[in-house]
Parts: C-alpha cells; structure tokens; sequence
C-alpha cells in the first residue's frame, strides 16, 4: 500500500508487520538517546483540521526521532480560514514535495480525497466518524505488551468489551476491525441512541446493559461521549451517563480478574470512566497506550516512506 487510509484495508499479516516493526523503536524510545537517522532528508507535514494532542504530538515526535524534517499546519491559523478548499490545500502541500502528509479531518473520507491529490504516502489520522487506523494499531500493540506481562502470548478468542459513543467513533471501527483480524472476540456496548444500526454486520455483540458486556471481559475499552458530533440531539447528562455506562471500581469486578483497562483519550474522569480505575496500576495500560502511540507511528512513517528511500515498499519485501 502506498497509503494508510483504514485498518479494512490491510491483511492481519499486514498488522502483525506493523507491530513487529513497532517493536524496534519501543526498544529505541526507552533508551536515553532516542534518535535514529532512518528518515533522514524526508520531509513530513501534519496537517491536522481537527483539535489532537496524542495523535499529533507522536507523529511529530516520531517523525522526529526518525530524523524527519516535520512541519505542522494546523487548520485555525491556515487558508483554510479565507475560504481555501480542501482540494487546493492538497495541492498546495503536494508541490511542496513532502514525503509523506499526515491527516485529520472531521468529515469522514477527506483523507482519501487528500490521498487522490498527492504523489505522496498519506496517513490518516482520525477522519471524521470513519477510522483512526493507527490507533488501532498502537492499542494493539499495548495489548500485545499487557498479554505478554500475563504470560498471554496472543489474541486468539480474546474477550475485548468497547463501552461509549460507538455511533461516533472512529477508534471503535478501527478497533473492531483490527481486533477481529487478530483473533478477539467483540463486544460492544452503547446506549440505544449511540448505537449503530448496522453494528451487528460488523460481528461484535452489541450490548446497552453494561453490566452484562463486562462479564468475563479480559480487556475493556472506554470511548468518550463525543458531543461534537452529536448535533445536539443526545446529550445525557454526565452523572445519569456514569450510572449507567461509566467504569468504576465495582463494575470492573465482573471482568476477568487480570483485566486490562484502556482508554484513547481524551478522558472525562468522573463520566465514562473514574479516576481510581482509569490510574489503577497494573490494571490500567492508559499512559502504555501514549507510550506505543509513538512507536507505532514511527513504524507506519517508516515502512510507508520506504520507496521514497529507494528501499523496498513493504509489500515487496514480504512477496519475495
Ligand atoms: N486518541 C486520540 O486520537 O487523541 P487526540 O485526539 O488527542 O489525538
């Protein structure tokens, strides 16, 4: 693949590369000199049109300690505020030659519009209500890491529960679509109006009593309301949204006893998730989750700027 647009597009042989490959600058990123010379020359621009702390920061501090020229453009202070359309943004980016552009955007499939645009690899970074690829694969691989401190060694019929705003959330269709493609077993859990109407043609479990989709559950995944998107039609009320769909310490009683509790950020502690769970250590991979995001974004940056090194693109390399 030239771009990474979406988890649906990759094989699982495809994640597991991108895992592996992630395991280097895991390695890296812990020593005390965290520099590599591997993207050396190449230019990388994030283009974000939408607010990011986690996604942003990695993927520059990635492009970074690859040794990447990076350049952030964010939409608030661009000509995207005179009116500039997203065409001719894509356009402008192009002709400044970068190697690789990464992208968030709040409509769904404008990254792939962008992708059609530019002669270079593109990396979404959150489109809209679509996908979030690189998330999946850096709570993926913070999974992989949790199982294996539990002598687990893979995801085969793991039991996975994903708690929030499913209708609007592109972490969770990432996340199901990746997880399902490494062996777990789904469920997913929203009230009635944050629930999809196709989620059962995705094969998860779809629960709205909370209670029930924790029972047994070896990893639990907490999604914020996400208002912004909700065009004020459900809006409950923090504390009647917590009574019924936040994690505290007693709900998480009826999972797996060495359950693994995660959460993409950004939180609302107190809403979908209390504090004393979200900071609960060995229980909680949350700041894991920030510590992978880096390292996977430094594995996706490296293998998608491969032929604009002259090396193998990574299909190549394994059809061989
Ligand atoms: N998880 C995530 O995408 O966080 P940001 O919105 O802060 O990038």
């Amino acid at each position: 693949h030239r771009d990474l647009l979406a988890i649906g597009q990759l094989q699982t042989h495809e994640i597991l590369y991108l895992l592996d490959e992630a395991e280097q600058w895991v390695a890296l990123n812990r020593q005390a000199s965290k520099h590599s010379n591997a993207l050396a020359g190449l230019t990388i621009i994030n283009a974000f049109f939408e607010n990011s702390t986690r996604t942003l920061l990695s993927f520059e501090i990635a492009g970074k300690r690859l040794g990447a020229d990076v350049v952030n453009m964010h939409a608030a202070q661009s000509s995207v505020k005179k009116g500039e359309t997203l065409i001719d943004t894509a356009m402008t980016l192009n002709a400044m030659r970068a190697d690789a552009i990464v992208i968030r955007h709040g409509s769904s499939g404008a990254v792939r519009l962008i992708s059609n645009k530019v002669d270079c690899p593109v990396l979404n970074a959150g489109d809209g209500q679509h996908e979030h690829p690189t998330q999946a694969l850096l709570d993926a691989l913070a999974i992989r890491h949790a199982l294996r401190a539990r002598g687990r060694n893979e995801f085969n019929g793991l039991r996975v529960t994903i708690c929030g705003d499913i209708l609007h959330s592109r972490v969770a269709r990432s996340n199901i679509l990746c997880l399902q493609a490494l062996g777990a077993v789904v469920r997913v859990c929203a009230p009635p109006a944050l629930m999809p109407a196709e989620i059962e043609m995705m094969g998860v479990e779809p629960f709205h009593d909370f209670d029930a989709a924790l029972d047994g559950a070896e990893v639990v995944m907490m999604l914020r309301l996400q208002n912004e998107r909700m065009d004020g039609q459900f809006i409950p009320s923090p504390r009647e949204y917590r009574h019924l769909y936040g994690l505290t310490v007693e709900r998480l009683g009826r999972a797996a006893s060495d359950v693994i509790v995660m959460h993409p950020g950004p939180m609302n502690r107190g809403v979908e998730i209390d504090s004393n769970v979200a900071d609960l250590p060995g229980t909680s991979i949350i700041t894991d989750q920030v510590e992978m995001g880096v390292a996977i974004r430094m594995a996706c940056l490296d293998v998608l700027t491969r032929r604009a090194r002259g090396v193998d693109g990574w299909g190549e390399k394994q059809a061989r």
